[in-house]
């Protein structure tokens, strides 16, 4: 059956081959970015979260099926805080209402695998708090504080986004409304977003290191859409509040047994 998906981050990498991948389903896909996109909105403020809603809301007739929450950055800055965290919750909470007259709504964000990583304490405690002001300000300390801390951002905003998940999925506003919520936590993809990262053979190995895969290795943004469109299809009634480690092999290196 046809169903109608919101992607965020359509434009480019993950975002854009969920979206083709769901269109050549026949789905119908209301795609969102800062640019190209039928919802062109910026998530890191405010009024482009409210634009969201509101565009989502005249181009569906007020009702969707699903949502992939997955437009993010990568880069040591405040504005990954805006993006990553705060505009990924504003596209899950704000679009929430549209789900509930779908006979079978899902919604799933894409967190990563540096989730895993050590988190900078003060930024994590402002992002579980809600505080965008605090976490933009510790963002920006974070930034100014030279690569290495400003390195800290990233893996922070996806643990705060896991924790929010699996905060919020068992909840009456999702599970109570029958809306299947997760996340994806995908290893190293080849995208625009790492393609600085991994350009040389020499690039490969030092992430590697840092992220061992494997299984497979460094992968295609498709096999990450496959997993997206999984999880807000239909099939999946019953999996709640997961983070799907899609990532070649890093969490069970990593993390080990301590999961158990
Ligand atoms: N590529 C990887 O290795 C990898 C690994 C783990 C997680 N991720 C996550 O996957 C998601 C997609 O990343 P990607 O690799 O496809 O990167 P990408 O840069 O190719 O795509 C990200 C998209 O998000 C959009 N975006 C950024 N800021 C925005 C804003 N303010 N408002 C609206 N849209 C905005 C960009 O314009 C872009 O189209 C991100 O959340 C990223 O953190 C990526």
């Amino acid at each position: 059956m046809s169903r109608t998906y919101v992607v965020t981050g359509a434009a480019s990498g993950i975002g854009k081959a969920t979206r083709e991948l769901l269109l050549e389903r026949g789905h119908t896909v209301i795609g969102v970015d800062i640019r190209d996109a039928d919802v062109t909105v910026d998530l890191s403020t405010a009024e482009g979260r409210a634009a969201l809603v509101e565009k989502v809301t005249a181009l569906s007739g007020g009702r969707i099926d699903a949502v992939i929450a997955n437009a993010g950055l990568a880069t040591p800055s405040a504005i990954t805080v805006a993006v990553n965290y705060f505009g990924t919750v504003a596209t899950l909470e704000g679009l929430r209402p549209l789900l509930v007259s779908s006979p079978a709504p899902r919604a799933v964000a894409t967190a990563s695998m540096a989730s895993l990583f050590p988190p900078d304490d003060a930024l994590l405690t402002a992002l579980l708090a809600g505080d965008e002001k605090a976490a933009l300000a510790r963002g920006a300390e974070l930034e100014a504080g030279g690569p290495q801390l400003g390195s800290l951002i990233y893996g922070t905003t996806k643990r705060a986004l896991a924790l929010w998940i699996r905060r919020h999925a068992a909840t009456a506003d999702w599970a109570g409304a029958s809306i299947p919520l997760n996340g994806v936590a995908p290893g190293v993809v080849e995208t625009p977003m790492t393609a600085d990262l991994i350009a040389t053979p020499e690039q490969r190995e030092q992430i590697t290191t840092m992220v061992p895969m494997p299984l497979n290795g460094i992968f295609e943004p498709r096999s990450v859409a496959y997993l997206l469109a999984w999880l807000t299809s239909e099939e999946n009634a019953h999996l709640c509040g997961q983070i799907v480690f899609i990532d070649g092999g890093s969490d069970v290196i990593i993390r080990g047994d301590s999961t158990w």
